[in-house]
């Protein structure tokens, strides 16, 4: 057997004939930058999310850089995160010109509350959670602190379209929700793609414009902005994904659920499971010794493994300046050396899920 654990191609084929309909007929209309899919996207995300508005963009990347951005986050701020997230998340921070703060995580690989208040100081300004592998960060505890400080929130929401903590949506609890459309997300476009979310008027309008270079309208430039607007086809292919997205996700956590039962617990550590969450595994991620030569010997099995993230942000040759260490965020590096992401894709047949397992368990047993 021979297990991708990206397959692109059938998602294209699962969806072609539909797809190429919608390329034609967008591309038809003239309208390639700008244009009703859009409006239409970010009505849908803003109606699927239950918040007020939402604006498409052309990132997950630029969706928290533009956060940031608005609520005025400056050189000199600092603004706290985690270490064990996709770059983007700290460079987004650095970009600004802010320092990026980090705090450990809990076992769920997400930000522990209970270490927040300890790196709070006269700099900061935000703080950044990031629900990783589509399971939220505790947003409860994580407001009680921001109220407490006076502390703005940025969730970094990019795996997590769809999930819930106590019934409310992944980026309706902060001042921003930022999520990513690229094409290995569970709402995926066919390409670079991202969008945020917000309950404030105000914020959305002036996103709107940022993201145009920051032009009210042809010729009047109010503040200096972005090219980070998303494609029209993008919004079209994204319209009509979305339609499909709670099926995924309930294809997903039931895959889930079926390692859940085939992984023997004596060897494999399941992602924790809380009845709080609605977990929607963009990743299903797993924790076991000897996670490298389980890896390797996956693959000669026929099955193709990934691991996010290797290496903690703190440690990246880019964090350099930080004057961060080995020993300094614990919990992440442990995990950086005992993860390992198992296929967990729409298109898997219970027969495969049972076979990555079976091969799992013969590794240890
Ligand atoms: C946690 C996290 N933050 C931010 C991003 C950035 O999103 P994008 O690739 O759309 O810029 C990603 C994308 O993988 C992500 O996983």
């Amino acid at each position: 057997m021979q297990i991708k654990y990206v397959d692109l191609n059938k998602d294209y084929n699962f969806n072609k004939k539909k797809l190429l309909k919608i390329i034609d007929k967008t591309l038809s209309t003239g309208e390639w930058v700008g244009g009703k899919e859009i409006n239409l996207f970010e009505k849908n995300i803003a109606a699927y999310t239950k918040s007020k508005f939402a604006v498409a963009l052309n990132s997950g990347t630029d969706a928290l850089t533009l956060s940031l951005h608005l609520l005025g986050v400056k050189r000199g701020d600092e603004v706290i995160t985690t270490p064990n997230s996709f770059i983007a998340s700290t460079a987004a921070i650095v970009h600004l010109g802010a320092v990026p703060v980090f705090v450990d995580v809990l076992d769920d690989q997400n930000i522990n509350p209970d270490l927040v208040k300890a790196k709070i100081t006269k700099k900061t300004k935000a703080i950044m959670p990031v629900h990783l592998t589509g399971r939220m960060s505790n947003m409860i505890e994580i407001m009680k602190i921001a109220k407490e400080f006076n502390l703005k929130v940025v969730e970094d929401a990019a795996q997590a379209i769809g999930s819930k903590l106590c019934n409310k949506h992944a980026g309706t609890y902060g001042d921003f929700g930022c999520f990513s459309a690229h094409p290995l997300k569970n709402l995926n476009a066919m390409g670079d793609s991202g969008y945020l979310v917000t309950s404030s008027l105000k914020y959305a309008v002036r996103a709107k414009k940022l993201i145009n270079h920051g032009m009210k309208k042809r010729g009047i430039v109010e503040e200096f902005g972005y090219v980070s607007r998303m494609d029209n086809l993008q919004a079209a292919i994204l319209n009509f994904k979305l339609k499909d997205l709670n099926k995924i996700i309930r294809i997903r956590r039931n895959n889930a659920k079926l390692y859940n039962q085939f992984l023997n617990k004596d060897y494999v550590q399941t992602p924790n499971n809380d009845q709080k969450y609605f977990d929607t595994y963009h990743t299903y991620v797993i924790k076991v010794d000897k996670r490298d030569s389980l890896k390797k010997y996956l693959e000669k099995k026929g099955i193709s493994t990934s691991i996010h993230y290797p290496t903690p942000i703190h440690l990246q040759p880019a964090a350099h300046k930080l004057n961060l260490k080995l020993g300094d965020f614990p919990n992440t590096e442990k995990q950086s050396k005992r993860i390992l992401t198992l296929p967990i894709n729409q298109y898997l047949k219970k027969k495969e899920l049972l076979y990555i397992s079976n091969m799992i368990n013969k590794f240890y047993e």
